[in-house]
């Protein structure tokens, strides 16, 4: 599907808040992309499509991970929220027409992060974090760091999220874990 075909299908299955959050995430991509010499058109598709199967419910997504053989680890089998990103990244595929493993895999590691990210994931995943309607404090000083340094605004980025999961009492995703590490361990090389 073409960038405007998306756009009209989301605009129907996504919540008006959600789509507006999509809308976002997909500029805030493609400025990275821009700076950082990323495909502007692929990483604005992949910002608009992050989120397309936030909408599911818990069981829906168990379901459908159970349906297409999706590994569900124990984290994600207590916070199945989680699939929202590698069933996203299915659905990308099958009710979206994208043929293109980069795209899928920026879509699957949008909420944990993981070792050894791409560009284009690294994009996705801070997009998410910095887009236009985001509120949180320290979003300014992130969203320069993001512009100036993805690999620091990743780590920045990995250290919030498990603030928050940790606050909110959630279990930590070792993929999180596991690009924070390796980050850490890059720049120490
Ligand atoms: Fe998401
Ligand atoms: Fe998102």
């Amino acid at each position: 599907m073409e960038y405007n075909q998306v756009l009209d299908k989301l605009s129907q299955v996504l919540p008006a808040k959600r789509f507006q959050h999509s809308l976002g995430v997909s500029q805030s991509a493609a400025e990275l992309a821009t700076q950082f010499g990323e495909n502007v058109e692929k990483a604005k598709l992949t910002g608009l499509l992050h989120d397309c199967a936030r909408g599911l419910s818990s069981n829906t997504l168990l379901q459908m991970a159970e349906t297409f053989a999706i590994v569900v680890n124990d984290v994600e089998r207590c916070q199945p929220v989680l699939l929202h990103a590698p069933l996203g990244a299915l659905l990308a595929r099958t009710e979206y027409g994208i043929d293109d493993s980069q795209i899928c895999k920026a879509i699957a590691l949008h909420t944990t992060g993981g070792r050894d990210m791409s560009l284009l994931e690294k994009i996705i995943y801070l997009a998410d974090c910095i887009e236009p309607s985001r509120n949180f404090s320290g979003l300014d000083k992130l969203r320069s760091l993001a512009f100036t340094d993805l690999d620091a605004a990743m780590l920045v980025a990995f250290d919030q999220s498990l603030h928050y999961v940790i606050e909110l009492g959630l279990l930590i995703h070792p993929a999180t874990i596991e690009g924070r590490n390796y980050l850490l361990q890059k720049q120490s090389m």
